[in-house]
């Protein structure tokens, strides 16, 4: 167990669906590709991949396409993201973390000192964080606690 709790072989597979997940992308505007792997607590794995669109705005992230097709299906509790993203046609060559926005939306659902994030390259080369690293002192939903 590395200081993430969570195996290699898990982050491998995240990082392989990943990118497999990376090749549905629909980024015709910024041909920028991206993919994403979401572990439950289950062992079940949702992915997704940023959606475009002509008027821009509604696009959609990776990470949070994969958190709703998961939310929207049952899933509250998440051990892991694995992200891979980067210029069309090309081997990724910068790590991609997640934006404010989704790191927000992982902020709803998950422990910030628990909730694993793997940014991939392949499924060879990635690095991983917890999301209390991404966002620290987050706003979420104990905030509101009454
Ligand atoms: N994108 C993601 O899918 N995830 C991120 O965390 C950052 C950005 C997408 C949105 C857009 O389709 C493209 O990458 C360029 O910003």
């Amino acid at each position: 167990m590395n200081k993430a709790a969570i195996e290699k072989s898990e982050i491998e597979e995240l990082a392989g669906r990943a990118l497999q997940a990376r090749e549905l992308s629909y980024s015709p505007y910024s041909d920028y590709r991206v993919g994403a792997a979401l572990l439950t607590a289950e062992g079940d794995i949702y992915t997704g991949c940023n959606i475009e669109n002509a008027a821009y705005t509604p696009t959609n992230c990776a990470e949070r396409t994969a958190f709703f097709k998961a939310v929207s299906e049952g899933k509250r509790n998440f051990r892991a993201i694995a992200i891979a993203g980067g210029p069309a046609g090309q081997p990724i060559a910068q790590y991609a973390w997640p934006c404010g926005v989704c790191r927000q939306v992982m902020m709803e659902f998950c422990e910030p000192e628990n909730f694993v994030v793997i940014a991939a390259k392949s499924t060879g080369e990635y690095q991983v964080k917890k999301l209390s690293e991404l966002l620290p002192d987050g706003f979420g939903p104990s905030n509101l606690a009454k």
